[in-house]
């Protein structure tokens, strides 16, 4: 299965395997790090399920959608890696994609 590295705010880094059909986000969950909120479930209105992705993935991820860029614009985090979890399908291009859980908002 591929493989998704997840660095927790700490700094502490987990490599976990991804499941088909699952979005970044659900992966994070699944795997137990509560401190991925995804309040909203993934329906792309909170934020909480906010990360900064490894800028080497970048061109493999889907385009940033309005509503995403919305959201991610009222984090005091955001910086150009910044993107909603629940936002991007773990495809197996993504095999070995690190993403960092941005700071509580
Ligand atoms: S889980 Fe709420 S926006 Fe991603």
């Amino acid at each position: 299965m591929p493989k998704l590295t997840v660095i927790t705010r700490e700094g502490q880094e987990s490599t976990i395997e991804v499941g088909d059909g699952l979005t970044v986000m659900e992966a994070i969950r699944d795997n137990g790090f509560d401190e991925l909120l995804a309040l909203c479930g993934g329906c792309c209105s909170c934020a909480t399920c906010h990360v900064h992705v490894d800028p080497a993935f970048r061109d493999k991820l889907p385009p940033l959608g309005e509503d995403e860029d919305d959201l991610l614009e009222s984090s005091e985090h955001r910086n150009e890696d910044s993107r909603l979890s629940c936002q991007i399908p773990f495809e197996p291009e993504l095999d070995g994609l690190k993403v960092t859980i941005a700071a509580e908002d």
